[in-house]
């Protein structure tokens, strides 16, 4: 690949695209990085103030929903490569307005397909001159459906059965990007990755969400009984892995990302209440009471956990951290952050807020 290459990022004033984003900015002072950004309720050029006046990195205010800007973002620059990660990610708020994630997962996947298919005008050239750019889709675990069986693990062979509007959508858009890898011959790779957490992330999520309500002695709502199981990375250690697969990753492969670190919600929310009553020199046994279980979100996938052997094996990429140093780093952050969490938390967080807890 080109030393010096023009990459668009897009959903880079994200919580993880931000993460990515700075990785590329400051580790690769020779590419382009081009950040194309909605800048929806999820998206804050906030997270991104250290690096904004970098020399290799622009920002660009669109909607990849629109096919006509798209294919004038192409034309104004000359991308080697893109990683894609813009998208509406969060399940509860799928369940409520699907129809959203359909236009940016799917609509909005489809219209960068296709214009970096026309740019790269790929049908036309052979495979090989095709593998000098790269199409890199992020997605999530959550395609394969939820699992059962304590010993079993999503293997990037394991069947799509995706059972929220949201892995749906992310199901749909792989399936598209697939299909062009085939039948375009456009050199993509695709990306499977658990639950991320770790500095900027929104707290709709459940990580953020806790933290800022054991902050302000709020009640922590935990769905159902606590019992459904997610399997977490810290961020930092997710761009790491992007990294490794955009440059090294083979073209039409799909590397399946995880820290092989599966928790029951309870059981993390318990952990996380211990973490936040040292910080802020609370007696231990405070925060725990705030605990709330409320009613369970609608069709609530039981547990997700990722094989990452493919990945570890093929690109030598494991996690940097264990969970308690990186919770502990997270909290920290939130600590440390407060006019962060204050900014996002105005306005329309409330609102999204009081309709879903109260
Ligand atoms: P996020 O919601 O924090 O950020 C999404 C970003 O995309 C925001 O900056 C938003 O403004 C932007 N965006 C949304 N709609 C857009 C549109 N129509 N046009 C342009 N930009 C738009 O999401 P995240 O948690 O950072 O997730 C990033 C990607 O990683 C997503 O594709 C998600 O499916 C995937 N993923 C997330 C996780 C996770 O745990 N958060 C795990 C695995 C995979
Ligand atoms: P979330 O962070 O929304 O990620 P995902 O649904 O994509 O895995 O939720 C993680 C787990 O936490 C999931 O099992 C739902 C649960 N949860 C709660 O119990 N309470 C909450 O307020 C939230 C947001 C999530």
């Amino acid at each position: 690949m080109e030393s010096n290459q023009t990459i668009l990022i897009t959903g880079g004033a994200g919580f993880i695209g931000s993460h990515v984003v700075r990785l590329f900015v400051t580790k690769y002072p020779n590419y382009q990085i081009v950040n194309l950004d909605k800048l929806t309720y999820a998206g804050n050029l906030e997270n991104l103030t250290d690096i904004e006046k970098s020399p290799n990195y622009t920002f660009e205010h669109g909607d990849i929903t629109d096919a006509i800007y798209i294919d004038s973002l192409f034309k104004k620059y000359d991308f080697d490569g893109v990683i894609h990660l813009a998208a509406e990610s969060h399940v509860d708020r799928s369940i409520t307005n699907p129809m959203e994630f359909v236009m940016t997962n799917v609509i909005g996947t489809a219209n960068l397909l296709n214009a970096a298919k026309t740019a790269w005008d790929c049908s036309m050239k052979t495979p090989d001159r095709n593998g000098e750019k790269r199409f890199y889709h992020v997605s999530t675990d959550e395609v394969y459906g939820e699992l059962h069986n304590p010993d079993e693990f999503f293997l990037e062979t394991t069947s799509y059965d995706p059972r929220s509007p949201y892995s749906a959508s992310k199901a749909s858009s792989d399936h598209f990007v697939r299909a062009y890898y085939n039948t375009y011959k456009l050199p993509v790779v695709i990306s499977n990755c658990s639950n991320n957490y770790g500095p900027n992330h929104f707290p709709e999520k459940l990580i953020p969400l806790m933290i800022n309500n054991i902050m302000h002695n709020r009640p922590l709502p935990v769905y159902g009984k606590g019992e459904n199981v997610r399997d977490w990375l810290f961020v930092k250690d997710h761009a790491r892995a992007i990294d490794e697969i955009y440059h090294n990753g083979r073209n039409g492969e799909t590397y399946n990302i995880g820290g092989f670190n599966e928790w029951k919600n309870i059981d993390l929310v318990h952990l996380l209440c211990k973490i936040m009553d040292e910080k802020l020199d609370r007696p231990e046994g405070t925060s725990v009471k705030l605990i709330t279980y409320v009613t369970d979100r609608a069709g609530h996938d039981l547990r997700y956990a990722i094989d990452a052997n493919k990945l570890m094996k093929e690109l030598g990429w494991e996690p940097s951290l264990q969970f308690e140093e990186g919770l502990t780093q997270t909290v920290e952050w939130y600590l440390a952050n407060k006019e962060w969490l204050q900014n996002v938390t105005s306005g329309d967080y409330t609102k999204y807020y009081d309709k879903m807890y109260k």
